[in-house]
């Protein structure tokens, strides 16, 4: 087991990536604050994973809210749920909130946690590749409103990220490349050498070879620690975590939640940023195809949806919570392996990468892939 920790003062706390960690009682009592734990799972993850759960918490309350799979039910009705079954069962402000699943639950959770009488424990339990390099760590916890993605929410760190590598022998294909899209943008914005390491192990990631995976988990939570210790609310560095992501926003927007992964419309949106910055001369030719080129390994679209106009973005972009003063900022690259945040945006550079990253209409969704 490997152990890392998310410095954040008095809010600090360890993040924890080995195999089998879900057989570890252990390793989830040392974080428990009293005997009352409330599990947040959902409808696919609490047949494969739950009753083990239970199992390790025996002699404690434990009580579930088993939710409704996909991004969908990520919204303010679904969050009740939670709200209703921690009061039904009447936990208290010791109980502890664990969150397993991936970064739908993870963000529901965590929200309903920080919520709940104010304010009780949550632990992260993260099932998918991506919850395990990015939405587990560094505290932004909501859901989504019709008109704009997470736009209601709260910052809100857990006591422990404990990321079992095992469970991912379930994780569906599609879901795996989903979260190899936010590894790789670790390797864009903070650090060049894990891009060239990607170039070389794209493959046995793909391949689900541990050791590969747990390199890359780890690799992308030192990354993320270092920018969440530096930035936790994001008044300027953390932004750069959202590299692709307000092309990607407008994505899922405007699909509809969960008909493109979050990961699928963050690695289009990748391209975007990383075309936008070829035109503005920040990274060569040669290094845009290597993104490129490096996103389709990963199976992962490298075109925007065919129906989505550039005015399309421009009105989801709008509502982006990187808008400051009415001005768009987007998160684009200085050099391969370092971001920067702009709202100096050319508007017909812009809409040139909007042009050339426009898919067909022959091109299949996603999922058909
Ligand atoms: P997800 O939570 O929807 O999980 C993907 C799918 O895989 C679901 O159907 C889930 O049931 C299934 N699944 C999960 N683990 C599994 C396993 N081990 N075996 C079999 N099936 C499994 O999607 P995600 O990609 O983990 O998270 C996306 C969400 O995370 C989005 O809502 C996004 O906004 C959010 N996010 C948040 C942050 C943050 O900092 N808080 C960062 C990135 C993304
Ligand atoms: N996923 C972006 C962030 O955590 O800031």
């Amino acid at each position: 087991m490997q152990t890392l920790n998310v410095d954040l003062a008095d809010r600090s706390y360890p993040i924890y990536i080995g195999e089998r960690l879900l057989d570890n009682t252990g390793l989830l009592r040392r974080h428990l604050r009293a005997k009352q734990v409330y599990v947040v799972t959902n409808e696919t993850l609490a047949p494969l994973y739950l009753p083990k759960l239970i199992e390790q918490l025996d002699g404690l309350q434990v009580n579930s809210t088993v939710l409704p799979d996909g991004e969908a039910f990520k919204n303010l009705e679904t969050l009740n749920r939670i709200f209703d079954g921690l009061l039904e069962s009447r936990h208290n402000r010791t109980t502890t909130v664990l969150a397993l699943g991936g970064g739908v639950v993870g963000d529901m959770a965590g929200f309903a946690a920080a919520c709940y009488q104010r304010g009780v424990d949550f632990i992260q339990l993260p099932t998918t590749l991506l919850s395990m390099v990015d939405s587990s760590v560094g505290g932004k916890t909501g859901v989504n409103h019709r008109l704009g993605k997470n736009m209601i929410g709260a910052f809100y760190q857990p006591q422990a990220v404990i990321a079992d590598m095992s469970v991912l022998e379930t994780l569906p294909d599609r879901e795996l490349s989903a979260g190899i899209a936010e590894v790789i943008k670790y390797g864009l914005i903070a650090d060049g050498e894990f891009f060239e390491w990607l170039e070389s192990n794209v493959p046995d990631l793909m391949a689900r070879d541990p050791k590969a995976l747990a390199y890359a988990v780890k690799r992308s939570c030192e990354n993320k620690a270092k920018v969440v210790a530096q930035d936790e609310r994001e008044g300027g560095l953390r932004a750069i975590l959202n590299l692709g992501h307000t092309f990607g926003h407008a994505i899922e927007t405007a699909q509809g939640y969960g008909v493109w992964l979050h990961g699928e419309a963050v690695a289009a949106g990748m391209v975007m940023a990383a075309d936008l910055s070829w035109r503005r001369g920040a990274i060569s030719e040669e290094e845009l195809q290597r993104i490129v080129r490096l996103i389709e390994r990963a199976h992962l679209p490298i075109k925007a949806p065919a129906d989505m106009t550039p005015d399309d973005f421009l009105s989801l972009m709008g509502v982006d919570k990187k808008v400051l003063d009415g001005r768009l900022r987007l998160v684009l690259l200085s050099r391969l392996g370092e971001a920067l945040i702009t709202s100096e945006i050319e508007d017909n550079l812009l809409q040139e990468t909007f042009a050339a990253c426009r898919g067909d209409e022959s091109m299949a969704p996603p999922g058909a892939r």
